[in-house]
């Protein structure tokens, strides 16, 4: 079995002295076999984090990357630029990103193209909103999602991790069923399966409400193989409990 990946995802949270607490906090507990683990931080404390990590075997990510190479695009950060900083993983797609500066699928397919081309692996996010769960469009959205980035970035498809992330369970506390989540889990494996001849090594993290109590019964599921988390990411002890459980 491939060993799983739990991701912190920050977002627009923390300061110079509480990421070093955090991170102090996790690296003292992190166990010596521990599934692989990554942070993916803002922009703005990329240099800080990269130096606290280095050797610690915590791999640093970012949370967006450029769709551009470079030039006039005031603002953003290329996939080289992160490059120069250590990150292994960048999110794209996250919700938040398509909800709030209108990502299309189509943006969020160059996005993972470019970070893959700089030698990052994306972490592309899907998930379907309360309405569209209602209305039975789940696997038509989250398929319609990944597929734009298959049929982008088809060749090396394996190389990219995705994120199911269920719009309704994001910060709220309420968590995809371990069923519900392993439905849609098996719905997005046998998408990369019809893609690639590599899809058992893709790792389909869940996101979500993810947390120290949940996380051991999300992570048993065949096809969750990690965790992308929010809010839990936030606090050294439920962040060590859900790599504790991911690392069994
Ligand atoms: P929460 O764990 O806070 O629900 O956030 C999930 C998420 O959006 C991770 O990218």
């Amino acid at each position: 079995m491939k060993k799983k990946l739990i991701a912190g995802n920050w977002k627009m949270n923390g300061n110079l002295a509480a990421n070093q607490a955090l991170l102090e906090g996790v690296l003292s507990g992190l166990p010596e076999s521990a599934c692989h683990v990554a942070v993916c931080v803002p922009s703005a404390y990329l240099a800080q984090v990269q130096g606290m990590l280095a050797g610690k075997g915590i791999d640093l990510g970012s949370q967006d990357v450029s769709a551009h190479e470079q030039g006039a695009y005031t603002g953003e950060v290329s996939a080289a630029m992160l490059k120069d900083f250590g990150v292994r993983y960048a999110i794209v797609g996250h919700s938040e990103r398509r909800q709030y500066h209108g990502e299309t699928d189509a943006l969020v397919a160059t996005k993972a193209q470019r970070a893959l081309s700089a030698g990052i692996t994306p972490i592309v996010c899907v998930g379907e909103t309360l309405a569209q769960r209602e209305a039975g469009q789940t696997e038509d959205v989250v398929k319609r999602q990944l597929a734009a980035v298959i049929h982008t970035n088809g060749h090396c498809i394996s190389e990219i991790v995705v994120a199911y992330e269920p719009v309704w369970a994001i910060g709220t506390g309420k968590t995809a069923s371990p069923e519900q989540a392993q439905a849609v889990h098996a719905v997005l494996r046998a998408q990369l399966k019809a893609a690639s001849d590599h899809a058992e090594r893709i790792h389909i993290l869940y996101g979500g409400s993810m947390n120290a109590a949940n996380a051991a019964e999300l992570l048993a599921q065949t096809d969750i193989d990690g965790g992308l988390i929010g809010g839990a990411a936030l606090k050294s002890a439920d962040f060590l409990t859900i790599i504790g459980a991911a690392s069994r």
